[in-house]
């Protein structure tokens, strides 16, 4: 059956994404470009999330995930790490009453249980203060991998069916799902990744399997709003099928 579209139709506005993740890289690069401390770059970085979040609203999207630190950055000097694990006390500490004025709800993924105390504090009173918030949602993914996420949810899962509460047969996509760090949030329509690099470097794995992805070759500290908007805007012209034959 084929309808025609009436010739005074309005055509629909393409639909931009719900939820975009970004894979913030580049800010090693973008210090070194100025002969500076890698740390420089992450502290530049820090500041661009402000702006990208309160973009948000205004270009229609209504969940951020942004990758910090992943579970295979620990790889790095003791210097680096330490120095951002600094850099995110401050940050937290300085942002959260930001985030409730601007009723940003924030939400962490990730291990918890490796961090500083004093952090996972300050991320758990983070997440307190904002739940009743909705004008955006706010993800920081910090000590995070795709591979371990899947393994602790494994882990509870397991632990579940070991002690009768779920039978293995009716384990499925769903279930699983439910055990992940991200099972209150919608899947990602939309990954960006800056600084040149086409790699998911273990992000959402599981859940960007429909996602599109974005590329782009500006630094994360480079990256405004405008980048923002106009990566969301070619987004729109894409045609997700989802693995059915297009309509
Ligand atoms: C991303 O920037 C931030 C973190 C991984 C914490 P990088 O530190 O990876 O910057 P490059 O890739 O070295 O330029
Ligand atoms: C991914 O970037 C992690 C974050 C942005 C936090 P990396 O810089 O760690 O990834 P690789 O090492 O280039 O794959
Ligand atoms: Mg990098």
């Amino acid at each position: 059956m084929t309808t025609s579209a009436s010739p005074d139709a309005i055509p629909e506005p393409p639909k931009g994404p719900s939820h975009v993740a970004i894979i913030m890289d580049g800010n090693g690069r973008w210090a070194q470009q100025r002969n500076r401390p890698r740390l420089f770059g992450h502290q530049a970085g820090a500041r661009r999330v402000r702006e990208i979040v309160e973009a948000c609203p205004d270009i229609g999207v209504k969940y951020l995930t942004i990758f910090a630190f992943s579970t295979e950055n620990w790889k790095r000097t003791q210097i680096e790490v330490a120095g951002l694990m600094t850099l995110f006390k401050r940050y937290i500490t300085k942002e959260m009453q930001a985030f409730v004025k601007e009723r940003v709800r924030v939400r962490f993924i990730g291990d918890r249980m490796r961090l500083d105390p004093k952090l996972q504090a300050l991320m758990d009173e983070t997440e307190k203060l904002t739940a009743e918030n909705d004008r955006v949602h706010l993800t920081i993914a910090l000590n995070y991998g795709s591979r371990d996420e899947v393994a602790r949810a494994t882990k509870r899962l397991a632990r579940e069916v070991s002690a009768g509460k779920i039978e293995p047969e009716t384990v499925d996509e769903t279930t699983l799902a439910r055990f992940l760090d991200t099972h209150v949030l919608p899947d990602p329509d939309l990954v960006i990744r800056t600084s040149g690099e086409a790699r998911i470097s273990n992000f959402l794995l599981w859940q960007s399997a429909y996602a599109e992805y974005e590329f782009v070759d500006t630094l994360w500290p480079d990256f405004t709003r405008d980048h923002l908007a106009e990566v969301v805007g070619r987004y729109g012209l894409r045609e997700r099928r989802f693995g059915a034959v297009p309509a």
